[in-house]
């Protein structure tokens, strides 16, 4: 029975929100901040004003952050209960995702309303680290006050203060991630809150959505293949051999960016950074080299497609950097993307109005009942 309106599989090229937060222009290449293009914002902000960014509208003054800080740092310790649950789930040995989304939903209990929304960016990164501790059957670290977000994250997972180049790594790769458009996690959020339920609920819902591999869940790869290349002299090789098989190269190719997702750049000068100041620089360049001969053979093979390197390739080089192993790569990129669920929250609420499309019925019509010993 169509109701006289076009159905739009995946919703593509519909406008479901205004917004403030961020820009993609998936043909020029560009991604706008708050009002900063990535590359001025990600790697000069700290993650804590690039939060203050989206969620006031504005940069804050020294005091503003100086408070934002020490709120954040003291809402940072989880709760009894959560840290039990934890426990429980690491027993099960279950995915970083799933224990997030277990732990996300508990961030209600003792915190006042006022203070749930810092007190979610506070804790995602304790509940991830927590978990991956339990899971190597050792203690959570308490997190340290004196350790900007960024830093503490690193320290809570590896119980060592980070190097000042580890800490811009990480801080640069979550300004990058924070918000992109109304992708599937964030409307997700923005449909939940638009029914005036709380916020908890919708970044719970938010994880589950960004959990799944077409979305957030598929960073691993990329890195697999810098390592089954090992060396720039056999990028051409092993890359065409897999073209040749059919296969696609992962780190390569998006939806919306035609050309060089502008992520990809900025992760690249960031690892180059931190490789270069702490790493292993021979890595950042076999990976250079695997990016140069697959864009090129990309070219070659689907030409016209503009298959150029998505954010995926540098995200799980400079996070392997970090010293984080690849069940890490998308629970440190929730980390980020909460602060930015919350600012579409917070959007949503303002503008007020409950998500509700419509769908074509397409079943039966018209049928008669039947008694249960008659079908
Ligand atoms: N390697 C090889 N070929 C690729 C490719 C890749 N990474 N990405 C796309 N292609 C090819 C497709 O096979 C298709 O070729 P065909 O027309 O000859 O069949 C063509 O390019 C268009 O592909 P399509 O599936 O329509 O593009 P899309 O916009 O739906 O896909 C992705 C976007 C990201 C799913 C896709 O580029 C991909 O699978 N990339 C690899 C996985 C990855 O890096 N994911 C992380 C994304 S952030």
């Amino acid at each position: 029975m169509n109701n006289g309106t076009n159905f739009v599989p995946g919703l593509e090229g519909i406008v479901a929100a205004e917004t403030r937060l961020s820009h993609v222009d998936g043909l020029a290449g560009e991604l706008i901040i708050g009002g900063f293009a990535l590359a001025e914002l990600a790697a000069n902000a700290t993650f804590e004003e690039t939060t203050y960014l989206l969620w006031h509208g504005r940069l804050p003054i020294a005091a503003e952050l100086t408070t934002f800080q020490q709120a954040l740092a003291a809402l940072r310790p989880l709760p009894t209960a959560t840290l039990t649950l934890l426990h429980a789930v690491a027993a099960e040995n279950a995915p970083v995702m799933d224990a997030l989304r277990i732990g996300a939903g508990t961030l209600s209990l003792g915190v006042d309303e006022g203070q749930l929304a810092p007190a979610i960016v506070a804790r995602f990164p304790t509940i991830v680290a927590a978990y991956w501790r339990f899971l190597q059957g050792q203690e959570p670290l308490p997190p340290r006050a004196d350790l900007n977000h960024a830093a503490n994250y690193l320290y809570m997972l590896t119980g060592e203060t980070p190097s000042d180049a580890r800490v811009r790594g990480l801080e640069t790769y979550l300004n990058t991630v924070i918000d992109h458009g109304l992708n599937a996690s964030t409307f997700a959020a923005r449909v939940i809150i638009a029914t005036n339920s709380d916020l908890v609920s919708a970044i719970t819902g938010a994880v589950g959505a960004l959990k799944g591999p077409l979305h957030g869940g598929a960073p691993g790869p990329a890195l697999d293949t810098v390592f089954e290349i090992g060396t720039p002299a056999k990028a051409e090789t092993v890359l065409r051999a897999k073209l040749e098989a059919g296969e696609r190269l992962m780190g390569f190719g998006h939806r919306v960016y035609k050309v060089r997702d502008p992520r990809a750049e900025v992760l690249s000068v960031a690892a180059k950074k931190m490789f270069a100041a702490d790493g292993d620089m021979a890595l950042y360049e076999l990976a250079k080299a695997v990016e140069t001969t697959a864009v090129s053979l990309l070219a070659e093979y689907k030409p016209g497609r503009n298959l150029q390197t998505n954010v995926e390739f540098y995200t799980a080089l400079l996070l392997h950097g970090l010293g984080l192993e690849t069940a890490l790569f998308t629970p440190t990129f929730a980390v980020s993307r909460a602060a930015g669920w919350l600012a579409h929250c917070f959007e949503q609420q303002q503008y007020g109005r409950l998500i509700r499309p419509q769908s074509t019925y397409i079943g039966d019509a018209g049928r008669t009942w039947l008694p249960l010993e008659a079908r």
